[in-house]
């Protein structure tokens, strides 16, 4: 029986969200390097994708590790039990201490395709894969999702199906599928989510996602509502990429990270990244010091690792 990774985590602990397009294999140890989450999660792999012949060396790729990922959960989606079963069964072999179940993604095409947020209308179903998955492993198994599909107080009864599940932890973005990103997270429904799962399910770990900046704020939260375990930062990274830190990042250390995100580029050459996505990843480390909108706007019109390396070498 491997060890239950959420039962070897500091109070609280803090997690690096999963974020599709972002937190692949090359930006989690840029991370790594600036000062690491207590706990990694992967972007979300379709589960359909790696039960089938043509979408396995995709799904592979998304689920490669680095060693500085270590401890890593590998997040994944999808909405056919089966492909829960044998998706969780490989995993256990691929170096992941756990297995999360993505339910609360309000892409279209993924809730078009029964999975993320789409669960949250058909509970049956996210219990029929939950109860697959964690058949099929002896990793444990977590749910992140968010407190409803379109009214905030739909977490009443949609957490509560989940929490009936004793998940080893769940992640609570405090915001409906329909709100997306648009209002502020609701934390003022920290009290009442802590109440029921400490009714239904208290050894549940319980995280908290949504608007949180950094550690120091995390600290504050979770002083203000002591029995919250976790907390998960996502967007805050793309502001401080030493936000698990309590460090302020001086330009050097800044410029040292994109230098560090160009070299892993080069050396793992992914397929599925091209050199354009990566631009997206230059705001965050040429960013908040004096000149840097100049600079950035010299990297954007560049096309390859060499013209940027160039740019940023007498920085
Ligand atoms: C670019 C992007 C990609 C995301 N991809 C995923 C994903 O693959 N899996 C997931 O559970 N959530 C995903 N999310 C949602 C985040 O994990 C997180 O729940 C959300 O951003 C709210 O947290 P924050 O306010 O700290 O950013 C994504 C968010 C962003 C901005």
């Amino acid at each position: 029986m491997p060890m239950n990774i959420w039962e070897n985590l500091p109070k609280p602990f803090l997690i690096l969200a999963p974020m599709e397009g972002v937190t692949d294999i090359m930006f989690r140890q840029v991370i790594a390097k600036a000062g690491r989450p207590d706990l990694f999660f992967t972007e979300f792999t379709n589960v359909s994708s790696y039960a089938s012949e043509k979408g396995r060396w995709n799904a592979l790729e998304r689920l490669r590790v680095a060693p500085t990922d270590s401890p890593i959960i590998a997040q994944i989606w999808g909405k056919n039990p089966a492909h829960f079963s044998e998706t969780c069964y490989a995993l256990e072999s691929l170096g992941f201490s756990g297995v999360d179940l993505n339910f609360g993604c309000p892409d279209k095409h993924v809730n078009k395709a029964g999975g993320g947020a789409a669960m949250i209308n058909t509970p049956e179903l996210a219990v029929a894969c939950y109860q697959n998955a964690k058949q099929s492993t002896n990793l444990p198994v977590s749910i992140k999702t968010r407190l409803g599909w379109a009214n905030p107080s739909e977490y009443q009864t949609w957490l509560s199906t989940l929490l009936k599940q004793h998940p080893a932890a769940l992640t609570v973005h405090l915001r409906t599928k329909k709100e997306m990103s648009k209002v502020p997270a609701h934390y003022e429904l920290i009290p009442d989510i802590i109440t029921l799962r400490n009714q239904i399910s208290p050894q549940t770990k319980l995280i908290i996602n949504g608007d949180i900046r950094d550690r120091a704020h995390a600290l504050e939260l979770h002083a203000k509502h002591p029995e919250v375990d976790g907390f998960m930062i996502g967007r805050g990274v793309f502001q401080n990429p030493y936000c698990f830190t309590d460090h302020t990042p001086t330009r050097e250390k800044l410029i040292e990270l994109l230098k560090l995100h160009l070299d892993l580029y080069e050396k793992l050459r992914l397929t599925r990244s091209s050199y354009e996505p990566l631009k997206h990843f230059f705001k965050i480390y040429i960013n908040n010091f004096p000149g840097a909108k100049e600079i950035r706007a010299k990297l954007m019109e560049t096309h390859s690792i060499p013209e940027a390396r160039e740019i940023i070498k007498d920085l």
